[in-house]
């Protein structure tokens, strides 16, 4: 850990406030730094509560490099670079309400046990989203005013 006065303390029921994009990066860092191939992480958090903040900096800490857009427009992307620790998956399932009528074929290539996924708007597919993780670990942020954000995270686990 870093040493910041108000790091995460991931013992902590109570998360912590992240005041400025920075700290949301740095509990971002912290989260993927425990990271193992097969772990889920579902985050939830009202729009722009800062959940591809936190992904984007976890996707860098594992390596990722280069641009990380939104996978707003489609459902995930799945980055396998050769500087990254393991592959890692980012998802939005902000559209899609649970996996439903949906192919079940859909989600298979983003997570494995060889492979990290960071899932925003789980929504309805929390379920069988962990059952095809080895550990699952959750992150919630909640929007305190317009630069202060209260993160609790559970390390996948
Ligand atoms: N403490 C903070 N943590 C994270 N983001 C912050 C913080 N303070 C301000 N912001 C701003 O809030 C915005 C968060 O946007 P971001 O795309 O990360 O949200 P999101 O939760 O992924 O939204 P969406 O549901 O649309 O995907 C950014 O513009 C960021 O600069
Ligand atoms: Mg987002």
């Amino acid at each position: 850990m870093s040493g910041r006065a108000n790091e995460p303390n991931f013992a902590s029921g109570a998360g912590f406030v992240a005041r400025g994009q920075e700290e949301t990066e740095a509990a971002g860092r912290d989260l993927a730094a425990l990271v193992q191939p097969g772990d889920l992480i579902l985050i939830s958090g009202e729009v722009g509560a800062g959940k591809s903040t936190l992904v984007r900096a976890a996707l860098r800490q594992l390596g990722v490099a280069g641009a990380i857009p939104s996978p707003t427009f489609t459902i995930g992307r799945l980055y396998e670079q050769p500087s990254q620790r393991m592959p890692v998956s980012h998802l939005d399932l902000y559209r899609l309400d649970g996996l439903g009528d949906e192919d079940p074929g859909l989600l298979a290539g983003y997570l494995g046990p060889d492979r990290a996924a960071f899932v925003e708007w789980p929504g309805g597919s929390a379920g069988e989203l962990s059952e095809m993780a080895t550990r699952v670990g959750r992150v919630a942020i909640d929007h305190i005013d317009s630069e202060s954000r209260r993160i609790r995270i559970d390390p996948p686990a």
